[in-house]
């Protein structure tokens, strides 16, 4: 058994199709995954998750005999390269859990091998990489250690992994230089930095878009409180002004990157973070000002209210940190019932779409899937905070 790459993480959003893109160029590629289910899903040629493109290569790449999934370590040593992708969570007292990624490296420490190339594909921590150059040095571990940050949309990864350039960075330029010749498979354009400032790189990216995403939000709740829709003022600053092109529309920001890894720059900042936390409080407190508002003008105790797709974001069945399960939350307390529909995730205590138009006297658009845009809602209180039915948004 040998493998070119034994990808660790390798059945989630970002191992999977990642797996999947060398496999496709005809590299011999290892997913190697805890998860059964997933397995299960993959070995029978299916996606565990919505991954637009990808239903083709993944048989393709199957029958192939290029990509081969496991749930056994032993794959890792039979692989000349390492990538590891597993989740890197904040806990409650709002501190990057450094500690899941070593303790992925203590479970397979056993099996790493003198000469391999170890790339760090997780979204980190900065300083995580050198740290984790310290630990496998210390303990005689003579591999190459690379941090490569995965900048995919979730969904989309096949169409990007092989039309972004990759950010590449080593602890040392042998490493660099190892891994740069890898990822110039998928895209020859590499551009190189140090790994601190790949860690950052990366954590900049993600946390500037979660701060535009605010600042949308926090416009919003300013027209919105001024009694006007914001979307026709939006649309009067976009209009050719190339200037406000990347103002993006108001709707729930969160997701299982944008807010953690806000979280994580903050907390690598001494928490003193000011805009990274004023985002931070706009976007997470948009459920609850949409509430309020609503409060204001309807009994709620007595209502029911819908929530029309439950996912993080548009056309994905992902529920991971998504605030649509936030504002359940909140309606949960200060209504009558609440429902919930979604048309890409499977939950027995989700109704479907018709019910959940026919029942409830208020619905709040939670996800802009395509599926909705076509929706008539007739003789209801439609809350569309991300203007999917081209009405505009007051509250
Ligand atoms: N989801 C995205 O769009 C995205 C984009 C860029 C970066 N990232 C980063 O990528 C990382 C992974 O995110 P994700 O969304 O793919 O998570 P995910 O939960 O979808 O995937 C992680 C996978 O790792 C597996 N796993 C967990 N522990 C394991 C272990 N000990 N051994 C083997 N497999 C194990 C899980 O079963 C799961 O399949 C995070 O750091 C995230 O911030 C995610």
């Amino acid at each position: 058994m040998h493998f070119d790459i034994c990808v660790v993480g390798g059945l989630g959003h970002v191992g999977l199709p990642l797996s999947m893109a060398f496999a496709a160029k005809g590299l011999k590629v290892c997913a190697f995954d805890i998860s059964q289910s997933a397995l299960k899903t993959v070995r029978e040629g299916r996606l565990p998750f919505v991954e637009y493109d990808a239903a083709d290569t993944l048989k393709k790449v199957l029958a192939d005999g290029t990509l081969v999934c496991s749930d056994s370590d032993e794959t890792i040593s039979a692989a000349d390269t390492v990538i590891l992708i597993t989740g890197t969570p904040v806990d409650a007292h709002l501190s990057p859990e450094f500690e899941a990624l070593l303790q992925v490296f203590q479970a397979y420490e056993r099996r790493l091998r003198d000469g391999q190339l170890i790339i760090l594909r997780s979204t980190v921590y900065p300083g995580t990489t050198r740290r984790l150059q310290d630990f496998l040095s210390e303990r005689g571990h003579k591999v190459d250690i690379a941090f490569c940050p995965e900048r995919i949309a979730e969904g989309y990864a096949l169409r990007e992994l092989v039309t972004l350039p990759h950010i590449v960075s080593g602890a040392t330029p042998a490493a660099a230089e190892r891994a740069a010749k890898l990822f110039s498979i998928l895209n020859p354009e590499i551009v190189r930095l140090e790994p601190l400032e790949a860690e950052m790189a990366k954590l900049f990216t993600n946390v500037y878009r979660y701060i535009k995403f605010a600042i949308a939000n926090q416009f919003f709740t300013v027209a919105n409180d001024a009694g006007l829709d914001f979307y026709k003022i939006l649309h009067a600053i976009k209009h050719k002004y190339p200037r406000a092109a990347d103002l993006p529309a108001p709707g729930f920001a969160a997701g299982p990157c944008l807010y953690k890894d806000t979280i994580q720059l903050s907390a690598y900042n001494n928490h003193t973070f000011f805009l990274g936390h004023a985002s931070l409080l706009v976007n997470e407190g948009l459920p609850h000002y949409i509430v309020n508002r609503l409060r204001k003008q309807h009994d709620l105790q007595h209502k029911t209210v819908g929530i029309l797709g439950m996912a993080f974001k548009a056309d994905v069945d992902d529920p991971r940190d998504s605030l649509a399960y936030k504002l359940r939350k909140i309606l949960a307390f200060e209504t009558a019932h609440v429902l919930c529909c979604d048309v890409y995730i499977k939950d027995p205590s989700f109704v479907s779409t018709e019910e959940l138009i026919r029942r409830s006297d208020i619905i709040i658009v939670g996800t802009p899937h395509k599926e909705y845009r076509q929706l008539q809602i007739e003789g209801k209180v439609v809350v569309d905070v991300w203007n999917i039915f081209g009405k505009g948004c007051q509250i």
